[in-house]
């Protein structure tokens, strides 16, 4: 299957509809860096240009990760973004600093680690709305004019924050999770390309908690997701059994459903997924050839399942 691309609003960027999301497991020493890099090389030999991590992620592993892959190809040939506020703390959680200094050498530190002279967008992680000012505008301005970063944004999954933040005018583009559990952030998603600005989807397989694949791990690494889901989404993990239905259509995968009912919004650029597995790229290509009937996006559309805790 040919990879497809979509525009990014507000931008010259062309994505493909699939990203790779550079983080969690993948990250992890737990996956073997060789094989964390093949799979970045795998998705791009089959057309995936677009590439997101977080200069938290891992401590700083999965950008150092994605910077080896980036030094193996044409720079201009792929889509780079990472998230600048966060820290990694101890026990995965993570400090915050969105002062303009803060900001200025987190883009630094992340030029060095991805080996790359610019990120093609930078995404504030997840800032609260008093975290921001109107000197961490101007920083961003500055970073934007000196070639540091092409474009700037906010990566946040909370409606009312994105609602807010979106028309300030250094923010271009918009990452937030998009999937079957979070139908009604659609309303969001067509203000923003109103204002000719882009969004990109985070979490587009809902990090398959609608599935009973998350309930029967079998290795140390779907114990992980499973923790993680209980840590961080156990709200989200029980209201999913409403979307049950849509991982147990005849004849179509749930990645299937999952993915074309993100991108079914048109003003989604990119749907990120992760893997650790090769074997889930190609399915989450092959997903992309799939017709899911309107009555099945119709049915998850009036499922309203409140927003992530
Ligand atoms: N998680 C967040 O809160 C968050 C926040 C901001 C941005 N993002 C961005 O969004 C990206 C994706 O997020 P995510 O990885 O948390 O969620 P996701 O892509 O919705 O789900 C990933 C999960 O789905 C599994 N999977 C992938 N393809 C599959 C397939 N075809 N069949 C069955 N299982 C499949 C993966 O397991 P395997 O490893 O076994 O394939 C993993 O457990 C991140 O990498 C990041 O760039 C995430």
């Amino acid at each position: 299957m040919n990879m497809q691309y979509r525009k990014l609003r507000g931008t010259d960027l062309k994505l493909s509809v699939l990203g790779m999301g550079c983080s969690s497991f993948w990250a992890l020493k737990s996956t073997p860096e060789e094989t964390a890099i093949s799979l970045l090389q795998h998705a791009y030999d089959k057309g995936i240009n677009f590439f997101d991590t977080g200069s938290s992620y891992a401590d700083g592993n999965a950008e150092r990760r994605l910077g080896k892959f980036i030094n193996s190809i044409e720079r201009s040939s792929v889509v780079v973004s990472t998230k600048a506020g966060t820290k990694q703390a101890s026990m995965g959680n993570a400090t915050k600093d969105f002062s303009p200094k803060a900001i200025r050498e987190s883009v630094a530190e992340s030029l060095e680690r991805l080996n790359t002279e610019y990120i093609d967008i930078l995404f504030l992680h997840s800032p609260k709305l008093d975290e921001l000012s109107s000197e961490l505008f101007n920083e961003i301005e500055k970073l934007i004019d000196e070639g540091k970063i092409r474009f700037a944004g906010v990566h946040s999954s909370d409606k009312v924050v994105v609602d807010t933040v979106k028309s300030i005018d250094c923010f271009t583009v918009f990452l937030s999770d998009f999937n079957l559990t979070r139908a009604s952030f659609e309303t969001t998603i067509n203000d923003i390309a109103n204002l000719n600005k882009g969004f990109i989807a985070a979490t587009p397989l809902a990090q398959m908690l609608f599935t009973n694949k998350i309930f029967f791990p079998t290795s140390k690494k779907d114990f992980w997701y499973l923790a993680r889901a209980l840590k961080n989404r156990r709200k989200q993990l029980i209201n999913s059994f409403k979307l049950r239905f849509a991982s147990q259509l005849p004849n179509i995968p749930a990645e299937a459903v999952a993915l074309n009912f993100a991108l079914d919004n048109k003003h989604v650029s990119s749907a990120i997924f992760g893997t650790t597995q090769h074997k889930n790229i190609d399915k989450n290509i092959e997903a992309l050839t799939f017709s899911i009937p309107q009555e099945v996006f119709n049915k998850i559309r009036r499922i309203k399942l409140p927003f992530r805790e």
